[in-house]
């Protein structure tokens, strides 16, 4: 098995480096946002989806929640208890700070996923994973099985992601290249070792801390969940680039799978 700390460790150093840079363009943004009584983040086709799985009162606990936004705009929407977990000093105090200013009842944890408190084991109602999660985790079995223990009976998984797929095609910043051509395996055992930044938000390039990006096929993230004893009840791919890395994908087509969304239940 991996030396999964090795890893964890070295991803937040290198998104504590990257958080001041990306409050360096939003802090204002956000700020002014969630000074918007029931400001919501959330749009479709998540929107409809989260509307179904009827969130009033729920417990969420958000893991790999960085900012706090997405978790926040859940409480705007009404949801109960809610909690957000990341590995990132930076990401949570931006997160507890906002929250705490704006009167927005959310709690933010620093923690890595994988040593999430076992206080918090069948506390939530709702796991919720969005955008750029699953590829920062070294072992994924471990990560469902973490998810499905924080999840009460009948707990739901709800994820929205980019789509293993797109890991095959080059990324928007490599300009000469045709977009549709694939330069990378779909089955990658080894991460990729990054010391090119992150910060997708300013886009300031800067020379970052050495961090690792795993690639999880759709199999892997399916057996994942299954063999962690959740059942699948939703599952929807989508052309849309939610990662800020594949506009080109998105805009120049033909349509490919760039996000999904996908629901499933604590058996
Ligand atoms: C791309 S961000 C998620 C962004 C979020 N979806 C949003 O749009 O604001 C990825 C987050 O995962 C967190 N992360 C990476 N590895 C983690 C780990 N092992 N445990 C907890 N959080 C982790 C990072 O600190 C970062 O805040």
């Amino acid at each position: 098995m991996r030396d999964y700390k090795k890893y964890t460790q070295a991803n937040r150093d290198a998104w504590n480096e990257a958080m001041p840079y990306h409050q360096k363009s939003n802090v204002d943004k956000w700020d002014l946002a969630f000074s918007e009584k029931n400001f919501s983040v959330i749009k479709e086709p998540e929107l409809s989806l989260i509307d179904s799985m009827d969130i009033q009162g729920q417990s969420i606990a958000h893991v790999c929640c960085n900012n706090g936004v997405e978790l926040m705009s859940l409480k705007n929407m009404g949801a109960g208890e809610c909690v957000g977990f990341d590995i990132s000093d930076e990401a949570i105090q931006e997160a507890q700070g906002r929250a705490d200013k704006m009167g927005i009842d959310c709690t933010f944890v620093q923690t890595d996923v994988y040593e999430i408190s076992e206080k918090y084991h069948g506390s939530f109602d709702i796991v919720y994973i969005s955008i750029g999660c699953l590829g920062w985790m070294p072992a994924i079995q471990r990560f469902f099985g973490k998810v499905a223990a924080l999840l009460n009976e009948n707990g739901e998984l709800f994820i929205h992601e980019s789509h293993p797929f797109s890991e095959m095609l080059p990324s928007d910043d490599l300009e000469d290249m045709d977009p549709m051509k694939i330069i990378e395996p779909y089955f990658k055992q080894d991460p990729y070792v990054d010391n090119d930044g992150i910060d997708y938000v300013g886009k300031t390039t800067y020379k970052s801390k050495t961090m690792y990006w795993f690639v999880w096929t759709l199999s892997d993230i399916l057996m994942g969940i299954i063999e962690n004893g959740m059942k699948v009840r939703h599952f929807s791919e989508y052309p849309d680039d939610i990662s800020t890395l594949h506009g080109k994908n998105q805009e120049t087509g033909p349509d490919i799978p760039l996000s999904y969304i996908l629901i499933a239940e604590k058996e």
